[in-house]
């Protein structure tokens, strides 16, 4: 059997760098004690390296207070504990019709059974939003912005700072979802504008699975919806209100947040520009193979200027799902088929009533070889279905 070809980075990057595996696992044989909740040498050498990812991510997100890191188990956890702790009955939130689940569930959660009202701004046919359409929606009672950064459907880069812009001027709390974009295009809390930014460490991050978190800019408010242990100040009856414990329940996955500091260090030695160019000229080279393909239908993929390297396709004829199956059968190929945890987005592309599409995300170690294989294999997969029309 030929390798595997990996083109499911959306879902989960792999293989990881080498480091992380290293780095992991020295961490974890070494250093694997509880980090913060004793003094001795080993329980302190630990938490320096948990101290050193906050800062080392402080920095990659260009924000100001480490402390305000803040370590959760994943995007899906951060952004339940932004949703649910700052939007309560009588709010506003607004959102967009781009968003993955883990931003569309809490919200239909609030919505359905807090009485939170919640807006979605729709993306046009190139899938990005309109800035301007956000203080159109602005009310008294709006709480909370949420924008996904980049799309894991389509792959479009929204306008975060001309989003946050607006929400500057209004007061009004500004978060993404950089679940797809951290680790692949600079992130920048004053630059952008942002307020929350909320990442998963195992995409592109490069980091394992079972760790994430969010930065919270100072003077935003959120509520505590959670309690527990946090190591210290174990007398106070209440969870602790400071950062980062706040934010912070129970055990770190300490062992995840040293795979995530290996990882985001790797990113940063290659150059987080170097890693985007290469994953676009795939991308690019996927497109043009496949754009004029007899029965092959591209979902915004015409123009690949703010985009990163997802791209999405169906080949008339089949379901997504079986595409899938015989990228994987007949090819060894490895890519992600449905509706990607995005109903909203399938629908305006009108994928949702055809079981959706299916989704080749370009990793940092994919090559062109890679790229060259899939084109030849959806080729042939079109060539089926010409086959059998006639
Ligand atoms: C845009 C986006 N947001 C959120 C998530 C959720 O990430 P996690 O499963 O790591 O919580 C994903 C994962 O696919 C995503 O692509």
């Amino acid at each position: 059997m030929t390798q595997l070809i990996y083109l499911d980075n959306g879902a989960t990057s792999f293989p990881k760098p080498e480091e992380v595996y290293t780095f992991m696992d020295h961490f974890y044989r070494n250093l694997g004690v509880n980090p913060g909740r004793s003094g001795y040498d080993l329980c302190l050498e630990s938490g320096e390296i948990i101290d050193a990812t906050r800062k080392q991510l402080t920095k990659f997100f260009n924000g100001t207070d480490y402390n305000r890191l803040c370590f959760s188990y994943n995007s899906t956890d951060a952004l339940n504990l932004i949703i649910n702790g700052m939007l309560e009955k009588g709010d506003h939130a607004i959102s967009t019709t781009i968003e993955h689940n883990s931003v569309l569930r809490p919200l239909f959660h609030q919505s359905e059974y807090n009485g939170v009202e919640v807006d979605y701004i729709p993306v046009d046919s190139k899938g990005f939003v309109d800035p301007d359409d956000f203080p159109k929606t602005f009310k008294s009672n709006t709480k909370l912005v949420i924008v996904n950064h980049a799309s894991n459907v389509i792959g479009t880069i929204q306008p975060l700072k001309e989003i946050g812009a607006h929400c500057k001027k209004h007061g009004i709390p500004f978060a993404i979802d950089a679940s797809q974009s951290a680790g692949k295009i600079p992130i920048d809390l004053e630059e952008q504008n942002l307020d929350i930014v909320v990442f998963t460490g195992h995409k592109s991050l490069l980091g394992p699975t079972g760790i994430g978190g969010l930065y919270v800019r100072e003077g935003i408010e959120i509520r505590l919806t959670r309690a527990g242990g946090t190591g210290v100040r174990s007398a106070v009856r209440t969870h602790l209100f400071e950062y980062p414990y706040r934010l912070e329940y129970g055990t770190l996955n300490s062992v995840g947040v040293a795979g995530l500091h290996a990882g985001v260090k790797w990113v940063e030695e290659k150059g987080i520009e170097n890693i985007h160019e290469h994953e676009m000229q795939l991308t690019k080279m996927l497109r043009d193979g496949l754009k004029d393909v007899d029965g092959v239908t591209l979902y915004c993929m015409d123009d690949l200027t703010d985009h990163i390297g997802l791209f999405l396709f169906n080949v008339d004829g089949f379901e997504a799902l079986n595409v899938g199956t015989i990228l994987d059968v007949d090819y060894n190929i490895a890519c992600r088929t449905g509706l990607h945890c995005a109903p909203l987005i399938h629908e305006h592309l009108g994928t949702a009533e055809i079981h959706g599409a299916v989704r080749f995300g370009i990793g940092p170690f994919n090559t062109e070889e890679h790229i060259d294989t899939a084109i030849q294999a959806v080729k042939k997969i079109a060539q089926m279905r010409t086959a059998a029309s006639h």
